[in-house]
């Protein structure tokens, strides 16, 4: 599986590049604008952090076709195997061909539904993100809509992967990956909750006591 952060936090990213498996960052324009950094300063910095290896995913801002080809040729100026997010508008289901035809990988983003998800696939789109959590806000069923992305993906794209995002909890991404997503993106707070066990530190303290009080010393 691939797991990434959905993050412009540089120092994070560091930090967790030491803990977790990362395949590398993702972004979208409000992450970006949070961090106040622009893209030819924060994308090098991530792929830093990530010790020069990983897959880095930035979005064009552009809605018109042809100037989503421009801004997805530009991003990769700044770092060469990036995959470019679109918007599955049918704007961007354009762009995606155009792209694809030029041999720059895609990402369809924006995702809300199944058939979409796969028509962006289709035209050529290497992951396609589901927003769970902002599906499930909606009203809507998030992880449903994974489950039957994921099942057409497999059925009528394979080559594409589900990249599962939108997540505010630990057991949102869990059903993502039990229904078969290849890869998700995470936000910091929730891969962090992954790992986060009250009861681990009181069972490693609790050993730890154990032992000083039969060795004198903290150490084996
Ligand atoms: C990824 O492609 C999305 O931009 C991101 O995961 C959205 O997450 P949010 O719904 O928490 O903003």
């Amino acid at each position: 599986m691939e797991l990434y952060l959905d993050t412009s936090d540089v120092q994070a990213v560091k930090k967790l590049a030491a803990i977790f498996p990362l395949a590398g960052v993702t972004t979208n324009p409000s992450i970006v604008a949070a961090g106040k950094k622009p893209l030819e300063v924060l994308l090098p910095e991530l792929l830093e952090a990530l010790g020069g290896q990983g897959r880095l995913f930035a979005q064009v801002m552009a809605t018109q076709a042809e100037e989503m080809v421009e801004e997805a040729r530009k991003l990769r100026a700044i770092v060469s195997h990036l995959v470019v997010k679109v918007p599955v508008t049918p704007q961007g289901l354009a762009a995606i061909k155009l792209l694809k035809a030029e041999g720059i990988p895609t990402l369809g983003t924006a995702v809300y539904g199944a058939a979409q998800g796969m028509f962006s696939a289709l035209a050529g789109a290497d992951y396609v993100a589901p927003y769970v959590n902002r599906v499930d806000a909606q009203g809507g069923d998030g992880i449903q809509t994974v489950v039957e992305l994921q099942q057409l993906l497999t059925l009528h794209a394979p080559h594409a992967k589900v990249l599962a995002a939108s997540f505010k909890t630990p057991r949102q991404a869990l059903d993502c990956l039990l229904a078969g997503c290849e890869s998700i993106t995470l936000p910091l707070d929730v891969a962090q909750q992954m790992i986060s066990y009250p009861a681990v530190d009181a069972a490693v303290a609790k050993f730890e006591q154990d032992w000083m009080g039969a060795f004198g010393r903290k150490s084996i």
